[in-house]
């Protein structure tokens, strides 16, 4: 089946028509700027947007949002406006566009991508997702089952929170090359690693496409590795979740 997936993120809203079967991309990806304040009107009304002039697209639509989504209930903000705590991102999405969406964690969908077509297809044990941007967002699947929510981005880390320690935003803020930025990656995987054990642990996000850039200076004993489907995992897992709740 054919679905708009479409990942929400603290910078961008991106989207593509999936195949998703495959995974294939069928209809090109289209990135908007998110908008700013990033208010449930105003990140509502670009989410329509898109669907109806930027694709002008009928069939099904599912989202990747970037916060805890619990029965389609915000529950935390951390890159969007605190506003979206409480907010039924679901019913407010399908209402403004007159159908259902299907809305989940931006992170979770993303890992579900490397699970179904990806680095974490038929690992055994558990296996972790990180998807690194403007903050970091988590993922943890145990034979090929999802524990969803975990939000491993906002573990207390070093006096502050890992994603304001290591996430893609800090590497640009700080202007920190990339092996210095490895460096930091490599000391809180060393943390998730002490904490889950994982057999796995696969990177999505923008960081995922500069991947040698930092290679050498993740020296944990898990083995690392970008995400196969790099960053348009958070689209194409978003047009799989939503394949997945017909
Ligand atoms: C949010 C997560 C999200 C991650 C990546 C974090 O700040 O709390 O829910 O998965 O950013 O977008």
């Amino acid at each position: 089946m054919q679905v708009l997936g479409i990942d929400i993120g603290g910078t961008g809203i991106k989207g593509a028509v999936v195949e998703t079967e495959t995974g294939e991309i069928v209809r090109e990806r289209i990135r908007v700027d998110t908008p700013h304040p990033a208010t449930p009107e105003a990140i509502t009304s670009e989410f329509c947007r898109l669907v109806r002039e930027g694709f002008r697209w009928e069939g099904p639509v599912a989202c990747g949002f970037p916060a805890r989504v619990l029965h389609g209930v915000v529950q935390t903000a951390s890159n969007i406006d605190p506003s979206w705590v409480e907010t039924p991102v679901e019913e407010m999405f399908s209402k403004a566009l007159g159908r259902k969406v299907h809305v989940a964690n931006d992170a979770d969908v993303a890992g579900l991508a490397e699970l179904r077509l990806g680095a974490a297809r038929g690992v055994r044990g558990p296996v972790l997702f990180l998807t690194i941007g403007t903050g970091i967002g988590s993922a943890i699947f145990l034979d090929g089952r999802l524990y969803p929510n975990t939000e491993l981005g906002h573990l207390r880390f070093h006096g502050d929170i890992a994603e304001r320690y290591c996430s893609a935003a800090v590497r640009e803020r700080l202007e920190l090359k990339w092996g210095k930025w490895g460096e930091r990656l490599n000391d809180y995987l060393a943390y998730l690693e002490f904490l889950l054990a994982p057999e796995l642990i696969i990177l999505g996000g923008g960081a995922s496409k500069r991947f040698e850039k930092y290679q050498e200076r993740l020296t944990i004993h898990t083995p690392v590795v970008p995400a196969k489907t790099l960053n348009l995992a958070g689209i194409i897992g978003a047009a799989l979740y939503g394949a997945e709740q017909h």
